[in-house]
Parts: structure tokens; sequence; C-alpha cells
């Protein structure tokens, strides 16, 4: 067994009752152990598993809008002391809960060449297998039922329109699960030897019907798929047909609250082909403050947004097939929702993508913060008054060399504890010390380990990349 270093450690979802928190032990299997209390002092232990590699850790009994420390442990080497916030409840009573599976890819083996597969780490052989397993995760959270918003094929070959016919919907059961088409499902030439079946192979294998956008109602609440999916094409389009109707229903709709599922994110300049038409659909919602949130998939990424109408959530579902390998849980309440993306409980698969990024440890770095996000960019709530909760993160650390990293690790046990990940330049470690919801806590918390250790320890707020709000406004994407 080698040396344990806590590494990846991530606080990835925060509830209003439940945290996970995952972290690697590379060549060092242990126990899955973490400290968890309403203060520093008050600290209790929680031993989750024994001799993993790849630690899941869930602690749940928490309370909402409520700060708890936390620390994890392996082999008595512990991670950095920090501390979240839990989310707020929304108020009133929970009703039901949905689940969010996207671009799951089912590949049936064969691929399609782009380069999520080439180079970023996209899980092709596991596809389905990431998928169930989340599906069994969601089961045991408590869904009522389900929806796949696009890249449901890789490349819509009828092999892989089979394979999700015969094996991935029947493992659905009695949960309702409703879809709607993304780019790759229109593959036709883009398919492998030109053999894609694109959208008729929702009609001719799934038994949708030619119109491949609906509305769902669930407890008084609609859902409303669109279908912004062009043949061979990755960009997404909204045409005029989809805005009358979407126009219609929402009026029609009256007050009941409503959710928007779409594959193509709309919040205007992306990297990977985004709706290409994103004024007509925020002409078309916003007049509707009924509107709780618009999801989508095909970035492969999680990410939260505000558009129209006035400050409404857009977010980005992360993608099981690649990391981090996740799905999301809506939970509805009589005065809003809670939003959690949760990485699928396979961490050795959520990792084994993570390692297949290119460009080694830096590739690994700067994919982690595209696609992880922060983590209020996993997690959300909308409450009373439609007033959004996202919890923000500031960690405390420093790049260091990696003989020099392996020191600190070592002079920071117990306390502050440390974790490491690899740093954004190519021959540094970044070695985090502490994390916290307040920038001011994470000052603070630099200021004493610089005294303590005597070294320049930076603040930044975790994960993330995006486009500046302003610069989003100008380009007109979202409003
Ligand atoms: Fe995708």
């Amino acid at each position: 067994m080698g040396e344990t270093v806590i590494a990846w450690e991530e606080v990835f979802t925060v509830g209003t009752d439940h945290a996970v928190i995952t972290w690697e032990t590379p060549d060092a299997p242990g126990e899955t152990t973490v400290y968890i209390g309403p203060s520093r002092a008050q600290l209790e232990k929680r031993v989750l598993a024994f001799q993993e590699t790849y630690h899941w850790a869930e602690v749940t009994g928490l309370r909402p809008d409520t700060r708890y420390w936390y620390q994890v442990e392996t082999n008595g080497v512990r991670g950095p002391l920090g501390s979240f916030r839990t989310l707020p409840a929304p108020g009133g009573r929970h009703l039901f809960s949905l689940a969010l599976f996207s671009d799951c890819h089912i590949s049936a083996g064969i691929g399609s060449g782009d380069p999520n597969e080439r180079y970023f780490g996209k899980l092709l052989t596991h596809a389905r297998e990431l998928l169930l397993h989340g599906l069994e995760d969601a089961r045991r959270r408590g869904v009522d039922l389900a929806f796949m918003p696009g890249d449901i094929t890789e490349a819509a070959l009828p092999e892989q329109y089979k394979e999700v016919r015969d094996e991935v919907l029947p493992a659905f059961g009695n949960l309702p699960c409703h879809i709607c088409p993304g780019n790759h499902d229109k593959y036709e030439r883009r398919s492998p030897g030109g053999q894609g079946v694109g959208a008729r192979g929702f009609w001719e294998y799934l038994g949708k019907s030619r119109n491949l956008y609906k509305s769902v109602r669930y407890h008084r609440h609609q859902f409303l798929l669109l279908d912004t999916a062009v043949r061979d094409i990755d960009h997404g389009w909204i045409n005029a047909q989809q805005i009358d109707w979407l126009t219609q229903t929402l009026n029609h709709n009256g007050q009941h609250p409503v959710f928007l599922l779409l594959h193509h994110p709309v919040t205007g300049p992306d990297l990977w082909h985004g709706l290409l038409n994103p004024g007509r659909f925020r002409k078309a919602v916003r007049a509707f403050p009924n509107i709780q949130a618009v999801l989508c998939g095909h970035m492969h990424r999680c990410l939260v947004a505000y558009g129209a109408p006035e400050e409404t959530p857009y977010i980005e579902l992360p993608a099981t097939v690649q990391f981090p390998c996740g799905y999301a849980i809506v939970r509805v309440y009589e005065n809003g929702f809670t939003y959690n993306a949760y990485k699928v409980s396979r961490p050795d698969l959520v990792d084994k993508s993570r390692n297949r990024i290119i460009f080694g440890a830096v590739g690994q770095a700067i994919y982690t913060r595209y696609a992880a996000g922060g983590v209020g960019d996993r997690n959300l709530a909308r409450t009373r008054e439609g007033l959004i909760h996202r919890p923000v993160l500031f960690e405390v650390f420093v790049r260091l060399r990696r003989s020099e990293a392996r020191e600190l690790c070592a002079r920071a046990q117990p306390s502050p504890g440390a974790a490491v990940a690899p740093a954004e330049q190519g021959d540094r470690v970044r070695v985090v010390l502490g994390r916290h919801a307040s920038w001011v806590d994470a000052t603070d918390l630099r200021r004493t380990l610089e005294y303590q250790f005597g070294l320049r320890a930076s603040v930044s707020q975790d994960g993330g990349y995006n486009l500046p709000p302003r610069f989003r406004k100008l380009w007109g994407g979202t409003g």
C-alpha cells in the first residue's frame, strides 16, 4: 500500500438535509470517514465504508439552511477542515421529485468519434452501466418521474435505439420516463457509415409521435419538452411551429408552475453549439413568471445562469456518460423546489472518465472546473417569492511543487488537514487547506495559515467557468 494522500476532495452535492463528499486515496485503500457537526468543536465521526480507493460519502440527517463543519479521513489522514451551508427548505409540503438523466449516449459499442470521445473521457463502453446505476441511485432517493432531455443515443444507429428500447427503458419499470431528442439522436449521415436513422429512430423504436415535443402534467405542474435538434447538425434551433405551440401552451396553462426541458442551452454564446436562435425562445417565455426553471443538457457540464422571465435559473445538466458522470434530482415543494446534481455512485467510473482527459493533470484540472462547475452550479433552492439560493465555497489553497506539497500535507495533519488536486500549471500541485461558505472565513483562515506555516496562500471561489452576465446580456442570450 502506498502513502495515503487525500486527492480530488469535492463537496459535490449539498441538499436541504444531506451532502455528498467524494475523494480518492490513490494506491492506498482505506475507510471512508467523515467528521461532521454544527461547529468545529462538535464533530461527529461517521465511518461509511471500508477498503475503498474511490470514496463516495453521503451524510444525511442535516438541517436546512445550517452551517456544518466537516473533514474527511482515510487511514488516519485528514482532508481540509471546512464548512458549507445546507440549502434552505423551499417552504410548504414536499409534493414530488423528478430525476433528470442527460447525455447518456447509449452506444451499443459504437462511437461517433466526436471530440468528447477522443479527448475528454466520454465512457461509451460504460454508457448503459452509468445510466442504469444513476437510475438505481435516483430510485433510492424516491423519485416519482424521470426525464431524459436528449443525446439518449450516441449516433442514432438502429442498434443504439434498440439498446434503448430493449435494455434501458424497461429498467425504468413503473417510473414514468419522458424523453426529447438531442443532436446525436438526429444523426443520419453523421453516424458511422452514414447509417443513422435520426428522428425516425424515435418514432420507430421508441414509439413516439412525429412531434417530438410534448407537455406532461404532474400534480398540477407542467413540464414542457422541446425538440431543438436538427438533422446532422450539432447546433440547436427552435422552429416557428414550436414557438407557437409553446406560447399557446403557456397561455393555456394559467398560473401553474412550469418547468421547461430542452437539449440545447439557450444562454447565448458557448463552446459547443447551443441554440442558434435563443432570442426567439426568450421572447416566447418572457411573459410567464410561473416558469420555475429551464433545464438543458448538451454541454456535459454543471452550470447555472439566469434568463427570462426575470431571474429564472437556466440549468445545464451533467452528462451521465462523461465526467462528472452525473444525474440530477428536482424536489418540488408547494412554494418552490430544490435542484441537486449527483455523481453516479460509481466513483471508480467517474474518475476513470476524468483520468482519460487529454493533457494529463493540467487537462484534468481544467476539465474538472468546466464540467463540475462550482457548488452553486450543482445545487440550488428556489423558495417562496421566487428567490434563488445558490451555495458558494471559497477555497484556501497554495500551488506547490510535488515534493513541497507532500511535505505541507504531512505538516497540516491532523489540523487543518489538506487535500491535493492537479494545478492548472503542469509542474504544480494545488494543496487545499480549507473551504468555507464565506469569503471572510476563508480569508481569516488564510491569515492563520500564513502565520502557522509561513506560506502565501490564495483564496478563490470553487469551480466554474462562465461568461460575465453583462457580456451575456450584450449578446442577447439571456435577459
Ligand atoms: Fe451529449
